[in-house]
């Protein structure tokens, strides 16, 4: 195992400890959310946990499946004890960018309806200036993504067409495409950025998570876990 997957393990772990009988709880996607759905299953099997979980991705749903977790869907779960979710980075302000996997727009739906969203990281995702060092996933209308990247360029981004090894267009769940918009020198203010976006004709909906987080657990490469101090805004 890589140093950095034991950090994630235990961010992983220490989540699924969080967890209580008859909780509903948002699963997020990711490999740092599977160490806490295996971490969760065992629970199951070991104590009898008992759950209701709402999976934010078909790759989620299906590890949760194997693993024999309790699943409902979002609209019979109505509002969520908490979400449990990785992030790509997190900055001083608690701000997220997520969608490395594609992923953010039902993530941010399910995190939305959660009482707290719980965010599993390890050190190299937690930076001072979001979106230096990773690109902002906006998930977009095939039809739409020309027209979008012309509308990410007068935002400042240089937008890239997410691709797979074929190099044919990476498809979500939603079976749209995902562009990643990188910033040179990262983000400036990025509760007035996601807006912008959001509102570009074709979009549904971006990587920037602002005013979601509400606790953080840093997993570190020695097994230890830290949570995070939100900075005075
Ligand atoms: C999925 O689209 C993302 O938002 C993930 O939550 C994020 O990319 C973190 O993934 P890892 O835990 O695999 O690093």
């Amino acid at each position: 195992m890589k140093q950095q997957d034991h950090a994630k393990r235990a961010a992983g772990e220490q989540a699924a400890s969080w967890v209580q009988n008859g909780m509903r709880i948002g699963l997020g996607t990711g490999s740092t959310v599977a160490y806490a759905l295996e971490a969760l299953g065992r629970r199951v099997r070991e104590e009898g946990l008992s759950f209701s979980g709402v999976p934010t991705s078909i790759a989620t749903e299906e590890i949760a499946r194997r693993l024999a977790l309790p699943l409902v869907a979002l609209a019979e779960a109505g509002r969520l004890d908490m979400a449990i979710d990785g992030a790509d980075e997190i900055d001083p302000h608690w701000r997220l960018i997520k969608g490395g996997g594609g992923a953010h727009t039902r993530e941010k739906i399910v995190a939305e309806q959660a009482a707290r969203f719980i965010v599993l990281v390890d050190e190299s995702k937690v930076v001072q200036r979001l979106g230096a060092a990773f690109p902002v996933p906006v998930e977009v209308a095939p039809f739409a993504a020309a027209p979008v990247m012309e509308a990410l360029r007068r935002l400042g981004a240089s937008p890239a067409l997410r691709t797979d090894e074929t190099g044919a267009p990476v498809c979500t769940d939603q079976a749209f495409y995902i562009l990643d918009a990188s910033f040179e020198g990262g983000i400036e203010d990025p509760e007035a950025l996601g807006p912008a976006i959001k509102n570009i004709p074709g979009v549904l909906d971006h990587g920037i998570f602002a005013g979601y987080t509400t606790d953080v657990l840093v997993g570190g490469e020695d097994g230890s876990v830290r949570t995070l101090k939100q900075s005075i805004l």
